[in-house]
């Protein structure tokens, strides 16, 4: 039986494996709030770079003490990620935010700051939350746990399209592929599967259907005895 008070999706995966935006499809579909955990590490290594301090001066202590600029603010189907006060999607998207996010999502006492706000949010709400150990450190008791991969050289493509807005050529996939597998690299020590995690693998799905996928499988599990 569920010890949680309310229903928590857990969605993880390796970096353009599409968790968010199916995260917040799915969350839309179910009416529940979509909490993107990534966003808390890219608001909180933000603020950190508009302190003007050097990334290599970066301490657990200040980026702790920095978290205290930082909020999760619940709109209608998702929560913000507000950095002094404010949201700032573009700036936590942003190269330099990128870059520098590794850095800070490898310390342990701010895993464990990110892991708290993540867990008030599922207080007051049924969520699908998305990330990379939601699964395992963060919702162990989630009612459903989803692990998305996709090849490494599709999701260069999923993302460039995006990004670019138009049909990306071989070599730009290629360079980008490249960078995606730097990136699961760095990532790799908190990407982790649980082992109750149902694995899906998007390389050949359009989004609509790993929706509709998660959507089932959530609404079979909403069935389960002592599931809210
Ligand atoms: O998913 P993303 O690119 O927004 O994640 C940003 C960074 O935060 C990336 O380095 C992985 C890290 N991250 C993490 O370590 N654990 C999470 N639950 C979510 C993100």
């Amino acid at each position: 039986m569920s010890t949680l008070p309310r229903t928590v999706i857990a969605i993880d995966g390796p970096a353009a494996s599409g968790k968010s935006s199916t995260s917040q499809w799915v969350a839309e579909r179910l009416g529940f709030l979509h909490v993107d955990s990534g966003s808390l590490y890219r608001a909180l290594t933000a603020a950190l770079l508009r302190t003007g301090r050097p990334p290599d001066r970066w301490t657990s202590g200040s980026m702790v003490a920095e978290g205290a600029r930082i909020a999760l603010r619940p709109e209608q189907t998702s929560f913000t990620a507000l950095v002094d006060g404010r949201p700032a999607e573009e700036e936590i998207r942003g190269s330099a935010v990128t870059e520098h996010v590794s850095q800070v999502a490898r310390v342990p006492e701010v895993r464990a700051w990110v892991n708290a706000r993540v867990r008030e949010a599922a207080v007051e709400h049924d969520v699908v939350v998305d990330g990379r150990d939601m699964g395992t450190a963060v919702f162990p008791d989630a009612s459903l746990k989803i692990f998305l991969v996709a090849d490494p050289w599709e999701r260069a493509r999923r993302r460039l399209t995006q990004r670019l807005g138009r049909r990306p050529t071989d070599d730009e996939i290629a360079g980008e592929t490249d960078l995606i597998v730097q990136r699961d690299a760095k990532d790799a020590t908190q990407t982790v599967q649980a082992k109750d995690a149902v694995l899906l693998d998007t390389t050949y799905l359009t989004q609509a259907e790993q929706v509709e996928r998660i959507v089932a499988l959530a609404r079979a599990v909403s069935h389960r005895p002592g599931v809210t």
